[in-house]
């Protein structure tokens, strides 16, 4: 159900779960201090334990609670980026919870980009794990009707309307002089290497980066991404629709998600989207990520 503020604050406290709204997507928010609270995010997204947790800060002085330091290059991650969608991983403090971590010895950090979460967390003076709204592997929330269907109701969602990029966060550990890229979201490797020019920036291969797999983000009806139409030929009598993007990659983040969420719900066999239609531009990468793991090999 919708909840309002006042009511998400008070279930949070608690140790209850509440959906938050971000500028990416929706998150399964509970505070990092409770191991139980934590237990359940994973159990109500059915989501494995050897997959991280994201922790959401409010401010940049609760990041010095969650990491064992803050380096230079960190520092001048978070001024330029934050509140926004880029999660920095780094070297955890000892009471930062296993679960949270998967076992590693680091832990991903971001400040979100939303009015009503930033203060939620602010007044709560916790900061909260959150990992995206949706059932594991599954299509992630950008609005609260979304978390809702997710779910069937049994959720608590406090609405801060349609997310403005629609795609999950850029995710990156700062190692030595290196930058590792483990998730690219709208913060690009163009914009990392400009703060940070002495760095080399390496995307790291999907198969290194904890947690990340070959097949997320899937909807209900399978997603096949074709060369050209003959490509369809050996679905013949099954009914198919396209998901058409629009020319700009930050529009067609903001809509890929409730494209596919909106086609799945038709009724169709399948949906189908032309590969000839994602520019070879490195704003579009996120989107191509988003669309080859949520896709189905023909
Ligand atoms: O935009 C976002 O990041 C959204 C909103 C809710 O903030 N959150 C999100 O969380 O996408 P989730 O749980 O769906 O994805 C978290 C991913 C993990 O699967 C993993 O790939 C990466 O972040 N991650 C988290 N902690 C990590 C760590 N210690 N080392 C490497 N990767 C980590
Ligand atoms: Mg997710």
């Amino acid at each position: 159900m919708l909840v309002q503020f006042k009511e998400a604050l008070d279930l949070l406290k608690k140790g209850h779960l509440v959906a938050i709204p971000t500028e990416t997507v929706y998150g399964l928010a509970g505070r990092i201090d409770l191991e139980l609270t934590l237990r359940s995010i994973f159990e109500t997204k059915k989501r494995p334990f050897f997959d991280p947790l994201i922790v959401h800060v409010g401010n940049i002085e609760q990041v010095q609670d969650i990491f064992f330091e803050i380096t230079k290059a960190q520092k001048i991650l978070m001024d330029h980026f934050w509140p926004g969608p880029l999660t920095i991983v780094a070297q955890k403090r000892r009471i930062i919870s296993d679960l949270i971590s998967a076992d590693l010895e680091t832990v991903g950090v971001r400040m979100p980009n939303h009015e009503l979460t930033l203060k939620l967390i602010n007044e709560l003076k916790v900061p909260l794990a959150a990992p995206s709204a949706n059932m594991f592997k599954k299509t992630s929330p950008t609005c609260p009707d979304h978390v809702l269907n997710n779910f069937d109701n049994s959720v608590s969602v406090l609405d801060g309307g349609d997310c403005r990029i629609g795609i999950e966060s850029t995710v990156l550990e700062v190692k030595d002089k290196k930058v590792l890229v483990y998730r690219l979201g709208q913060i690009t490797i163009e914009q990392i290497q400009e703060v940070l020019p002495e760095y080399k920036i390496k995307k790291v291969k999907k198969d290194k980066s904890p947690g990340s797999m070959n097949d997320h983000y899937q909807p209900k009806v399978p997603l096949y991404l074709i060369k050209n139409q003959d490509d369809l030929k050996k679905f013949k009598g099954q009914t198919g629709e396209e998901l058409i993007l629009d020319q700009s990659a930050a529009i067609s983040a903001r809509i890929l998600y409730k494209s596919l969420i909106d086609l799945s719900n038709l009724g169709v066999d399948y949906i189908y989207f032309n590969k000839k239609n994602i520019p070879k531009d490195p704003q579009w990468l996120a989107v191509k990520d988003r669309l080859e793991k949520a896709s189905t090999k023909i």
